[in-house]
């Protein structure tokens, strides 16, 4: 039996190819990211989550003589950072950020961009982030919060009352785990931003082309009425122009050890 860390390695590893042309989004969230981290003194810098390698490269950018890990649990992931950032002298390594294979106090800073949202245990994940930074080190972090997507899983549970859907951390629970892993200076912020699809077909193939369709349970078959009932229910209530208007939550986290 398939466990959902399994599933979300494969849904991450088959997304690979198509990723990066799919995901401005999450660009322009990983750019404002390492913006600000780009006056730390970080000789030793760990990517969790580092998926195509994008983050893990802009850093590299930043800091040229810094040491430079991309940790992705997704062994296509990494295939496809390490093709495309041949040359680059950055480290790939696959691991679960929840158990971090590094000795206590490797790293200066962490990055993350959008990834610790699939983390089952985000208190043990905050706890092994902590635990590999030095001391005066950084954790920092973006992650998708529970308010992404509500009006898809809403419309679906119109349909489907019974679908499990899993459930995204809350800007407490971030809060929480950073306070309980021990860091300092905890800051905590979040927007929401609205992106618009021309119907729910077109967000569940997007969510499904970049690996992020774990979410839902996958034994529900969303056959062709289903499916026009989900979208009826969605453009009814959360209307947008022509099309449909989707909430994506970010939440911005920083700790410091
Ligand atoms: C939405 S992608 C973000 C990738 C990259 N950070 C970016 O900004 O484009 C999420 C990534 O987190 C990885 N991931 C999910 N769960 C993980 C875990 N428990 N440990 C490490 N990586 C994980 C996935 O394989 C995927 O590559």
């Amino acid at each position: 039996m398939k466990t959902f860390t399994d599933k979300i390695r494969r849904a991450f590893s088959d997304a690979a190819d198509q990723y990066d042309i799919l995901t401005s989004l999450h660009k322009e969230i990983g750019r404002e990211l390492v913006k600000k981290t780009v006056r730390l003194n970080a000789p030793r810098i760990l990517d969790v989550g580092c998926g195509t390698g994008y983050i893990a490269n802009k850093a590299k950018f930043f800091f040229p003589e810094s040491v430079i890990v991309g940790l992705d649990l997704a062994e296509g992931m990494l295939m496809k950072a390490s093709e495309q950032h041949t040359g680059i002298a950055i480290d790939w390594v696959q691991a679960d950020a929840q158990k971090l294979p590094f000795k206590d106090h490797s790293f200066d800073l962490i990055l993350s961009n959008l990834s610790y949202q699939w983390v089952l245990d985000i208190q043990a994940a905050a706890r092994e982030a902590a635990r590999v930074l030095s001391t005066g080190g950084n954790f920092y972090i973006t992650l998708f919060g529970s308010r992404t997507c509500q009006e898809l899983f809403q419309s679906l549970h119109t349909v489907f009352p019974d679908m499990a859907i899993k459930a995204l951390p809350t800007v407490a629970e971030i809060a929480n785990a950073l306070t309980q892993a021990g860091f300092k200076n905890i800051a905590i912020d979040y927007e929401i931003i609205k992106v618009e699809f021309r119907n729910v077909r077109e967000l569940l193939e997007w969510l499904k082309a970049i690996g992020s369709n774990s979410l839902s349970d996958s034994n529900v078959f969303l056959g062709k009425e289903a499916l026009a009932n989900v979208d009826a229910h969605y453009r009814r209530h959360f209307p947008y122009n022509e099309g449909i208007s989707t909430s994506f939550e970010v939440i911005w986290g920083h700790g410091g050890t």
